[in-house]
C-alpha cells in the first residue's frame, strides 16, 4: 500500500464531510471500535467473539476475564477517541503526559511510571531502566510534531513508545490507543492491528526494526538522562517499513468502510465490485488484483466486495 493511494483516499473522505463524529450511534464506527477492541485485547491473549462482547456492553450479564478487559478497553477508547475528533474539529492537539497515564490508568492499571526493570515478553530488546520521564518527553516532543511525513512519525512515534515501555503494565493497549489518537486527531478513521498469530507476529517483526535501529541510543543514555535533540534527530531518520506498511493496510481497510458508508449515507448505491468492473470493461480477473493493490474502495460484505460505481471509476482514473 502506498502513501498517495492512502492520501488520495483522504481527499475522497474530505470532500464526503470528513471523518464522521465517533459516537456509537454511527454503526460503522462502533463496528470499527468493537473490532478494535477484540483484536488488540486479542494481542494480549484475551478472546472473546462478537456476542461475548455485544453481551458485555450491555453490561447486565457476568463478566469472564476478557469480558473484563473488552470493557474497559472499549470505554477508554471511546472517550479517548471523542478527544481526539475535538482536536481534529479544532484544529488543536491535546497531548502530555497526563493524557498518556490517564490511559493507561482507565485501562486498569497503575498509570504511574515504573520504578524497576522490565522486560517485554518475548522481546529481546530491554526498554530502559531509569530516565522513564526524560525519554517520554522526547517521545511527546517527537510525537506533537507530526505534520509532513506523516506516517513516517507515526510509526516511530508508536514503537518508540513501546520501547520506552514507560509502565508496569498496559503498555501495548496504551501504546495502541495512543496511535489511534494521532490518527483521529488529524482526521484518520482509528485502524485494527489484527490480534491473530499472523497479525501479532508482523506488528511484532515491525516493533523489532525500530528497536534495532534504537539499541546503541538507548544504551547510550543508560547512566544519564537522554539529550533531548540528539535522540529527536535520530527518531526523524528512522524507520520501520514492517511496521508502515501495517499500519497503512490497516487504514486503508478503515478508510474504506468509512467512505463507503458515507455514500451510502447520502443515498448512493453499493453493488459487486465484479459487476461495477464488468460495466466499465474490465475483465473479472482484475477485480482482486485491483483491489489488492489498492486501486478500489471496497468493503467486504458476506465474502463480496462492494463499492460504487461512480467511486471506482473516478479513483481508477485518478490512480492511473
Ligand atoms: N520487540 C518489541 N519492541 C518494542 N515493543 C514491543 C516489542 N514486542 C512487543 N512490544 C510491545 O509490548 C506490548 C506488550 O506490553 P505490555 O504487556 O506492557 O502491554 P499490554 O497492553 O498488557 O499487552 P498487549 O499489548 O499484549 O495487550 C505489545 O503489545 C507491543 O506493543
Ligand atoms: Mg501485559
Amino acid at each position: 500500500m502506498n502513501e498517495k493511494l492512502i492520501a488520495e483516499r483522504k481527499k475522497i473522505l474530505d470532500t464526503l464531510g470528513g471523518l464522521p463524529e465517533p459516537v456509537i450511534e454511527n454503526k460503522e464506527w462502533l463496528y470499527l471500535l468493537e473490532e478494535e477492541t477484540r483484536n488488540s485485547i486479542l494481542i494480549e491473549g484475551y478472546f472473546l467473539d462478537e456476542e461475548e462482547l455485544e453481551k458485555a456492553l450491555s453490561g447486565n450479564t457476568a463478566v469472564s476475564k476478557s469480558q473484563e478487559e473488552a470493557v474497559k478497553y472499549f470505554k477508554t477508547a471511546r472517550f479517548i477517541y471523542s478527544l481526539a475528533y475535538e482536536n481534529y474539529k479544532t484544529r488543536d492537539f491535546l497531548f502530555g503526559i497526563p493524557l498518556i497515564r490517564q490511559i493507561n490508568k482507565e485501562l486498569g492499571f497503575e498509570g504511574d511510571f515504573r520504578k524497576e526493570k522490565i522486560k517485554i515478553l518475548g522481546a529481546k530488546f530491554e526498554p530502559p531502566e531509569n530516565y522513564i520521564e526524560n525519554w517520554l518527553e522526547v517521545y511527546i516532543e517527537f510525537t506533537r510534531k507530526i505534520n509532513k511525513n506523516f506516517f513516517n512519525y507515526l510509526t516511530v512515534s508508536h514503537a518508540f513508545f513501546e520501547e520506552i515501555h514507560p509502565f508496569k503494565d498496559g503498555n501495548g493497549r496504551t501504546g495502541r490507543i495512543l496511535l489511534n489518537y494521532m490518527l483521529i486527531s488529524n482526521g484518520y478513521p482509528l485502524i485494527i492491528i489484527k490480534g491473530n498469530k499472523k497479525g501479532k507476529q508482523l506488528y511484532y517483526k515491525g516493533l523489532e526494526e525500530t528497536d534495532n535501529q534504537l539499541f546503541s541510543t538507548f544504551k547510550k543514555y543508560k547512566n544519564k538522562p537522554p539529550e533531548k535533540e540528539k535522540v529527536l534527530s535520530i527518531l526523524k531518520n528512522l524507520n520501520s517499513k514492517t511496521l508502515k506498511e501495517l499500519i497503512l493496510e490497516a487504514l486503508r481497510e478503515s478508510l474504506d468502510r468509512i467512505i463507503t458508508a458515507r455514500l451510502e449515507e447520502k443515498g448512493e448505491q453499493l453493488e459487486p465490485v465484479g459487476q461495477i468492473l464488468k460495466k466499465l470493461g474490465y475483465s473479472t480477473e482484475s477485480t482482486r488484483q485491483l483491489i489488492k493493490r489498492g486501486k478500489i474502495i471496497a468493503v467486504k460484505r458476506k465474502n463480496i466486495w462492494f463499492s460504487n460505481e461512480n467511486l471506482v471509476k473516478t479513483f481508477l482514473e485518478k490512480t492511473k
